[in-house]
């Protein structure tokens, strides 16, 4: 397969579905309803190592993972401003009937648009302007309307209820225990990882726009004078990080600058610190999960793109072949509209006391989906094919779906016997491993370089003799001799990237 020639996105899309990342749109048998797709057995594998890489790096940053419930009656999201502000704007065609969302058509017909005036007005003038019009028929569009993003469902007979589109409301209720469990101390550090829902509007770009997703959410609840007095920012006060603020994004520049996190606060490109350091501990956790930096920058929302509850917002953003740069995780500074609201509206008191009275804290939040990074893997990771003859995917070792193939040379029972128990030892060390004894050993390592897996392990007659295994490397395609008993430690540090692979040569 060769890509030249071929929208990058449906070149990632077939090879996708091809090798069993995902399918859809699902379900597939009764013709598939827009915005919801399975994961393969990779794609399952892969959504495990990236989740298990946000797991550490909030455990590590100090949060702890709590589970809410994903349905809430519909007083909480009256509460939490959903029913009234979670909406997209959408614009019908006057002659098919079809429905899309407005913002999206303007890029995809014009696609160096600049949008700043997101209103319906604003975006109704600019649907004229540019003389876009309806993409299946070409008939002319209507005005921009607003339309709710949330799925509703029904409690028993009579209860109106709403899917979350967020994991965020439902740690937000829990306050009041967390107060209790964290003994009365702020900050408190959470998150959660779970599935969301969203009612959009034709989504069309396969798994970036779903209906039904995996959300990973971090939230801080802390007092303002946390969020100057931050101990943790001066980790990182140091550190570059490739931003876009707002007053470049005036001036027209796409070009991020690389700005030390000190001078970032200095500058007012961040208000607080502990707000410039979750926006650090974001880009960060992209970094872990296998993202290169140079594909990455952060961008600040221009004030009409922000969500109802959002004082100050940055994107990470990641750089693909498929669709440009596509927001991948959103940082927002809530202050405390969510824990005020549902005071307000729970009657319960959600505040702590500071010198006597009553504060309502302040929330900072990490929040993305999973689906749409491991996209941006996949596309970030594909390799043409050059020397071998296969195209294949790059993942980094740590977050391959597959880090170790173990192969028996042949499927004779005196090496069937060493290799199984070769592939139990790599199993129980944690590396997520498969085994594989059918075709030649070329036709293996081919297979296992069109799923991404960085190292190929080979039991031979040499290993009866004299207990050496060969390790072979995907990306160099070279290929060492270690001791079985130094095999698992081996792979466990190159998987890790503690050594490189030229280091056994
Ligand atoms: N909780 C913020 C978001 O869903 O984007």
């Amino acid at each position: 397969m060769t890509t030249e020639d071929k929208d990058f996105s449906e070149v990632v899309a077939s090879l996708s579905k091809k090798r069993g990342f995902y399918w859809g749109p699902s379900p597939e048998i009764y013709g598939g309803s827009s915005g919801f797709y399975d994961l393969g057995p990779l794609g399952k594998l892969l959504k495990n190592r990236l989740e298990s890489a946000i797991r550490s790096s909030f455990v590590k940053a100090g949060f702890w993972e709590v589970e809410c419930p994903t349905v809430s009656p519909e007083m909480v999201w009256k509460a939490s401003g959903h029913l009234d502000g979670f909406i997209d704007p959408v614009t019908a065609c006057t002659k098919c009937g079809q429905v899309y969302r407005a913002d999206n058509l303007i890029l995809e017909q014009s696609p160096d648009a600049k949008i700043t005036d997101h209103t319906v007005e604003g975006l109704t003038k600019m649907l004229g302007d540019l003389g876009v019009v309806c993409p299946s028929c070409k008939g002319a569009l209507g005005p921009v309307e607003t339309y709710n993003l949330m799925l509703k469902t029904r409690l028993g007979l009579d209860q109106d209820a709403y899917l979350r589109p967020e994991t965020a409301t439902g740690t937000y209720l829990l306050f009041k225990r967390f107060v209790t469990f964290f003994r009365d101390k702020l900050p408190i550090q959470v998150f959660q990882i779970g599935k969301a829902y969203r009612n959009e509007i034709s989504p069309r770009q396969g798994m970036l726009r779903l209906r039904e997703f995996t959300q990973t959410e971090g939230q801080i609840f802390l007092l303002e004078q946390d969020e100057i007095d931050w101990p943790q920012f001066e980790d990182i006060e140091d550190e570059k990080l490739p931003l876009l603020p707002i007053q470049l994004q005036e001036k027209g520049d796409e070009k991020p600058l690389n700005v030390k996190m000190s001078e970032a606060v200095k500058k007012g490109y961040f208000q607080k610190p502990a707000y410039a350091w979750c926006v650090y501990l974001a880009f960060d956790i992209f970094r872990k999960m296998g993202f290169d930096v140079q594909k990455m920058r952060l961008r600040q929302h221009l004030m009409d793109e922000r969500a109802h509850y959002a004082k100050d917002a940055w994107d990470v953003e990641v750089h693909t072949e498929s669709f440009g740069w596509v927001e991948c995780c959103g940082v927002h500074d809530r202050g405390n509209y969510d824990l005020g609201r549902h005071q307000e509206f729970s009657k319960e008191n959600l505040h702590v006391k500071v010198d006597k009275k009553p504060i309502v804290p302040n929330v900072l939040e990490i929040a993305f989906g999973i689906e749409r990074p491991l996209y941006c893997l996949i596309d970030n990771s594909f390799q043409e094919g050059e020397e071998r003859d296969t195209n294949w995917l790059k993942f980094p070792p740590e977050v391959a779906p597959i880090q170790v193939a173990v192969f028996p040379l042949m499927g004779k029972p005196e090496l069937m016997g060493p290799a199984t128990e070769i592939f139990e030892g790599i199993v129980e060390s944690g590396l997520i491993t498969q085994f594989d004894q059918s075709g030649s050993i070329g036709r293996r390592y081919r297979r296992q370089d069109e799923v991404g897996t960085p190292f190929c392990v080979t039991i031979d007659y040499d290993t009866l003799e004299n207990g050496t295994i060969t390790i072979r490397d995907r990306d160099s395609m070279e290929q060492v001799r270690v001791h079985r008993d130094q095999l698992v430690g081996t792979l466990r540090n190159l998987v890790r990237g503690r050594i490189g692979f030229s280091s056994l040569i």
